[in-house]
């Protein structure tokens, strides 16, 4: 399904009552609420209005779990361009989230040990029962997560190399794509499909060609976020300018 808002506030306030309507409706069962989260600037607009929910209108994160899709890898949490820093800093800072619920791939592991931990993720997702709700951007590869073009339709946590592209967006933030490391600890397709819904949002012009591919194009893995045409539980959540290409 597609839906287009006007403009992405409007959408970020949908999605965030969305989030909001689980928790308590989970919280009413006395249930956690586990959901799968995404960073970069996509999000920004949800997490804002989640924490205005939760100052203004009491809304409490006590039975969330999060997942987060990816990580940089190496990367330290403390570095100010870690998916740890974002988080902190636009969501769980300002919520009663227990720490202990919080999850986000570990950029600091020796190779050695990286794909037991990344088995590790897959499980304790699957222990809590799977996510309730994943949360995704688009990266302009087409990417979801960080799995980038060749990733397969049923690939679990793992580590990739990040497209040049992908690096090319991140360049900003690490002044200059030199400095933007070339692999990433990301959640597979296999693992994002499990989720009992999927919201894939994407603001702005910038996003309307790959949101076109996603959405109308072929399914292919040269093109990660075409296996989402697969699932019935996936919605694209858009704004006009994101939306401006599809027919
Ligand atoms: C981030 C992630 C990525 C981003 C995508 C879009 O956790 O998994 O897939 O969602 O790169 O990034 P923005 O939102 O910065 O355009």
């Amino acid at each position: 399904a597609v839906t287009v808002y006007p403009d992405q506030h409007t959408a970020a306030k949908k999605v965030a009552a969305r989030i909001a309507a689980l928790i308590k409706n989970k919280q009413e069962r006395n249930e956690n609420a586990v959901l799968g989260l995404a960073t970069g600037a996509t999000p920004v607009g949800v997490y804002a209005e989640l924490v205005r929910l939760h100052r203004e209108e009491g809304l409490s994160f006590q039975n969330v779990i999060t997942f987060n899709l990816d990580e940089y890898y190496p990367m330290q949490p403390t570095a100010a361009q870690s998916y740890v820093t974002f988080m902190n800093e636009n969501l769980f800072n300002h919520i009663d989230i227990k720490k202990s619920n919080v999850h986000i791939p570990d950029g600091t592991l020796d190779q050695d040990y990286l794909q037991a931990y990344c088995f590790e993720y897959e499980q304790k997702i699957n222990a809590l029962g799977g996510l309730d709700l994943q949360i995704l951007g688009i990266g302009r590869t087409g990417h979801i997560g960080f799995n980038e073009p060749g990733s397969a339709p049923n690939s679990g946590t793992r580590l990739v190399t990040l497209d040049d592209l992908t690096r090319a967006d991140a360049a900003r933030d690490f002044g200059g794509k030199e400095n933007v490391p070339t692999k990433a600890i990301t959640m597979g397709i296999g693992t994002i499909f499990k989720a009992r819904e999927i919201i894939l949002m994407a603001w702005s012009q910038k996003k309307a060609p790959i949101i076109k591919k996603a959405v109308e194009g072929e399914i292919s893995g040269d093109v990660p976020a075409t296996y989402l045409q697969l699932s019935d539980h996936v919605e694209f959540i858009l704004d006009q300018d994101a939306a401006s290409l599809l027919t």
